[in-house]
């Protein structure tokens, strides 16, 4: 799967610019950073930008919410109707709880962690979530380099998933492009969020079709199938 990201899009031009990878071969998801400024040093948009993104598109909307206090506000995102709700491990004062008002609401749990923070003390958590968002750039900015070190993680969650411990989609977001999908397609990402690889480039509807053909040539061997 392909969720671009609209940080790397033109925000006053949100409805064409997801219409501009919607279609057949189109997105996936449509990854949303909300960020608040605290939990990263950088402001992006809440919860009535993306009401009006719901409305403007029909891509199932992936909100990575890079904000404090998640067990209070991400709710509000699945109200709205959002498909996947990802909340920080970081941040979550109670996320087993968390997931459970997610679901409650409609939405997909998603656990995201920084490159920094180890997967192992949250496994027990992530038997409650649908979606483990592995950042593969420290939160907050797009266009910055990928941290390969986190593919360690990837390959762990592939195996705990193929084994059957765990049942979840395992995501990557950041520094995703041409370059870096094949190595993180190979260590088992289902889901890859590309920011700048897809708005930065002149066509962003074709970047999102030649990632997923360089996600199946690079899968095709592998039974779980990208
Ligand atoms: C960064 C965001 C990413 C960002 C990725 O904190 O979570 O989703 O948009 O941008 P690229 O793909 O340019 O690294
Ligand atoms: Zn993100």
């Amino acid at each position: 799967m392909i969720a671009p990201s609209i940080l790397s899009a033109d925000f006053a031009r949100l409805a064409d610019e997801a219409a501009a990878v919607s279609g057949e071969e189109g997105a996936d998801w449509l990854h949303v950073d909300v960020m608040d400024a605290h939990f990263v040093p950088n402001l992006t948009l809440g919860l009535p930008v993306v009401e009006s993104l719901l409305k403007a598109t029909s891509i199932p909307i992936d909100c990575h919410l890079m904000i404090d206090d998640p067990d209070r506000w991400a709710i509000g995102y699945a109200e709205a109707g959002a498909h996947n709700v990802t909340v920080h491990v970081e941040a979550a004062r109670d996320p087993v709880a968390l997931a459970a008002n997610l679901h409650a609401a409609g939405a997909r749990a998603g656990l995201s962690i920084k490159p920094g923070t180890p997967l192992e003390p949250h496994l027990e958590t992530l038997r409650h979530y649908d979606t483990l968002l592995v950042m593969s750039v420290e939160p907050g900015f797009g266009g910055q380099s990928f941290i390969a070190d986190v593919l360690d993680k990837v390959r762990t969650a592939r195996r705990l998933v193929d084994t059957g411990h765990l049942t979840l989609l395992v995501e990557i977001d950041g520094g995703i492009n041409a370059a870096t999908i094949e190595q993180a397609a190979e260590a088992g990402v289902d889901c890859f969020v590309a920011g700048s690889a897809v708005y930065g480039a002149a066509d962003p509807g074709r970047a999102v079709r030649a990632l997923r053909e360089q996600v199946l040539a690079r899968t095709a061997h592998r039974s779980w199938g990208g």
